[in-house]
């Protein structure tokens, strides 16, 4: 493990000694880079690839096997962030035996260092049997998005006092049962921060206002890449869908108007004496391309 690896007791104890508790999602691996360099705490691959990277309505096609395709390229750019997996729907639900060998698949297969999963009380024993295996598990409740037609959509939890006894009764439950930290999503603030003041382990918020241990965004979202969608819970950190867009339309005009390529990003013709005449493309670490004319050198 590299020796400034965040782990999951790491994570628990920012409750009591912060700081607040910085997490994104990531799924491939030239974004965990990037993430990872930033300093985010806690890499996600969220099931929401499902959404973000496959374009589906909802999270619920997700598979184990998609889930550890990309859980192994965001562990191979990750060296600092705690690195935790959705376990996806249905992998889990039906028995505590059935979501342990998920999770062992997850830490086998997908290389991550912990589950996230969806539900409260009704999951508490599923969590029991992961948690004493030795797999730290990440519990989630409010608006959970495998439960999105239970919902009637993605909509706000917990907005009437009976709902939001219900998901304090969730957190505590979770809590009991061994989890190391609890995503709060789409709830009002003022019950979040009841829940934050309730339960031993972290919370993680994501539209859960000001007052959890800590934040997630899908990292799509907080790069600013949807023009059209703004939920009222995301802030945008930079705009790069703006800046993807402009990129893509002055390609298009370099390469029809024949600005690119030109003499600079072109190979010169074969040494004498060479043995084969190639040239590796890439040296040293990649992306490490050489600049113009190196292949004449
Ligand atoms: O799947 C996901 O990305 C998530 C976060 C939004 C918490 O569960």
């Amino acid at each position: 493990m590299h020796s400034d690896k965040i782990t999951a007791p790491e994570i628990r104890a920012r409750k009591q000694a912060g700081p607040k508790i910085a997490m994104l999602t990531a799924y491939d691996a030239t974004i965990a880079h990037l993430l990872d360099e930033g300093g985010a705490d806690v890499l996600l691959v969220g099931d929401s690839l499902g959404m973000v990277v496959q374009g589906l309505p909802s999270t619920l096609a997700v598979t184990i096997e998609e889930m550890c395709y990309h859980g192994r390229a965001v562990v191979r750019a990750t060296q600092r962030a705690h690195v935790v997996g959705d376990l996806p729907f249905m992998s889990y639900q039906t028995s505590p035996e059935r979501a342990l060998d998920a999770a062992g698949r997850m830490l086998k297969e997908g290389a991550f260092e912990a589950v996230k999963l969806e539900g409260g009380e009704p999951m508490a024993e599923h969590v029991r049997r992961i948690v004493e295996v030795g797999i730290p598990v990440m519990g989630h409740v409010g608006l959970t998005p495998q439960s999105v037609h239970a919902m009637g959509g993605f909509r706000v939890q917990g907005r009437t006092e009976d709902a939001a006894a219900g998901i304090i009764a969730d957190a505590r439950a979770l809590d009991e049962a061994g989890v190391y930290a609890i995503v709060l999503e789409g709830i009002p603030a003022e019950l979040a921060a009841r829940i934050t003041r309730t339960v031993s382990v972290p919370t993680i918020g994501i539209g859960a206002g000001p007052h959890c241990d800590g934040q997630v965004l899908v990292c799509y979202d907080f790069l600013g890449m949807y023009q059209d969608i703004r939920p009222k819970f995301v802030k945008r950190f930079a705009e790069l869908g703006e800046a993807i867009s402009a990129a893509t339309r002055d390609y298009v005009t370099q390469v029809q108007g024949g600005a690119f390529p030109t003499a600079e990003h072109s190979f010169g013709p074969v040494s004498a004496g060479a043995d084969t005449g190639s040239k590796a493309l890439v040296s040293g670490d990649p992306p490490g391309y050489g600049p113009a004319g190196d292949d004449d050198a």
